[in-house]
């Protein structure tokens, strides 16, 4: 290795951290987890001293023995996360995350008061109660002492380029999800900013996802053993930095990833808003643009059934009992933090129906995979309904390692799904940026077309695809049928 480049993926369940060489192969992948709590039904709370800590840890770890090539850091950040600080620089609360869905009102107060056209006028989008705004409005409302002591808002990744640079940064991509941002011409909205009692001083500058923010900290340089021309450049926000992991830089270009979250997201090269705002259209990585949809729980969701209910670590194994694809008679609805898109209905919540006294376990696991797929299936809808065409994905995040989920995505969108060679989507994507940010490749397309590999692909089966035609339409009709009961829930 010549050179090392960082990409630090700031997950909600980890951090994973990878070195890549100057020529794009992957020299050490690291990876340390943290907390996450959830102090009421539907909230969700990290602490960022957890974030810093653990990825300091793991960038030690990572650049052992090589911390002479390191050149540039760069990231993937989990999104929409608020994190405020006081004068002092000190956190003032626990980060409120993307998953949390206590903002109902606030969204109300947006989408209805202020009125949903005026919102998605200025910045692109409607309120989701996991996007930043809302959640400020929330914070005045119910902690006004904690409100009153902003200096600073900032996202997770954002936070964490804080703590190494001490540049108070954004990129286009995370700044997008904040409802405080002019998606369409990459500036913060000062309207929005009035209309959520944001000052101006409180907001990051704004960069591309591949500009470089500044170098490390001279101190935080001397412990990791580093030149402190390190260079940390601004990264992404996880979905735009997994595009650039999996090579979804070219117009039309789509990415599935299987995360905590599961989300579609297809490139484009210009700006366009869904009329229905279900999709989010938000900046790309590469300076140009992209439409989203986005699940609450997708890989969660095989996580939460196998590991918090059956208490079984053996995934493969209980993957391996589930036989027959396109059959299954029970339907499994993935909304255990209610859902974003397309339903927008943070009290949504999930549900397995259907069962009979012949229903196995491995019956209820394949529901899961499915539900997850359905609800994928449920964006690409959307963007079908707006003329995009869509005949192959990449796929990325833990979800995708699994052959079996892979198929049944495959065949309940009846599309080709390609798998990359590393499904480290974010954390490779970010190491891409520092490599662009460092002038080793010309663009983020350069750095996609010379390291991403397709190595697989799944094609649908006209059978099966059938088959699960048939099923979709069945759990398309189980959310209206549920709707009326959650609130009561
Ligand atoms: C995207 C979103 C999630 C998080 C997960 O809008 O909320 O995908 O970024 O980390």
């Amino acid at each position: 290795m010549e050179a090392g480049f960082v990409g630090i993926d700031l997950g909600t369940s980890s951090v994973k951290l990878i070195l890549m060489d100057e020529k794009g192969q992957i020299a050490r992948t690291v990876s340390k987890e943290y907390p996450i709590s959830f102090p009421k039904p539907g909230w969700s709370e990290q602490n960022p001293e957890d974030w810093y800590a653990q990825s300091v840890a793991g960038l030690k770890e990572l650049i052992a023995g090589n911390e002479d090539k390191l050149r540039g850091i760069s990231f993937g950040g989990q999104m929409h996360g608020l994190v405020c600080l006081d004068a002092s620089d000190a956190v003032i609360r626990p980060a409120i995350l993307w998953n949390d869905g206590r903002t109902m009102k606030e969204c109300e107060y947006l989408n209805g008061t202020i009125g949903r056209d005026v919102v998605s006028a200025e910045t692109g989008n409607i309120a989701f109660a996991g996007f930043t705004a809302p959640k400020l409005l929330w914070m005045k409302e119910n902690e006004p002492e904690l409100f009153g002591k902003i200096a600073k808002i900032m996202l997770p990744k954002d936070y964490l380029a804080y703590r190494l640079s001490g540049v108070h940064a954004t990129d286009v991509s995370d700044a997008s999800g904040m409802l405080l941002f002019d998606v369409k011409n990459r500036k913060w909205s000062d309207k929005m900013s009035e209309i959520c009692n944001v000052k101006k001083e409180w907001l990051a500058q704004i960069f591309e996802s591949y500009e470089v923010i500044g170098t490390l900290k001279p101190e935080l340089a001397k412990e990791l053993g580093v030149s402190s021309d390190v260079k940390v450049i601004a990264g992404a926000g996880d979905n735009a930095a997994a595009a650039v992991g999996t090579g979804t830089v070219g117009n039309g270009d789509c990415n599935i990833s299987l995360g905590t979250s599961g989300t579609i997201f297809i490139s484009s090269d210009t700006y366009s808003v869904d009329p229905q705002n279900a999709l989010h259209s938000f900046a790309h990585a590469n300076g140009k643009y992209h439409l989203m949809g986005c699940m609450l729980s997708a890989a969660s969701c095989n996580q939460w059934w196998m590991g918090d209910i059956l208490r079984d670590k053996d995934f493969a194994a209980a993957q391996a009992e589930i036989k027959e694809l396109g059959k299954n008679h029970v339907y499994y609805l993935p909304y255990l933090m209610g859902e974003r898109s397309p339903h927008n209905d943070p009290e949504a919540r999930a549900a397995f129906v259907g069962m009979s006294m012949d229903t196995s376990r491995a019956d209820m696991l394949q529901a899961v995979y499915e539900g997850v797929s359905f609800g994928i299936r449920d964006s690409f809808e959307v963007a079908k309904a707006s003329g995009i065409r869509i005949e192959r994905t990449k796929i990325c995040g833990g979800g995708a390692k699994s052959p079996l989920w892979r198929r049944i995505m495959a065949n309940v969108l009846n599309i080709t799904v390609d798998s990359i060679e590393s499904e480290e989507g974010p954390a490779l994507g970010g190491a891409m940026l520092a490599a662009v940010g460092c002038g080793v490749f010309s663009s983020v397309e350069d750095a996609a077309s010379k390291i991403v590999k397709v190595i697989g692909s799944v094609e649908p089966e006209p059978e099966l695809a059938g088959l699960y035609e048939e099923r979709y339409q069945s759990f398309r009709k189980i959310y209206p049928a549920l709707k009326p009961i959650y609130p009561q829930l």
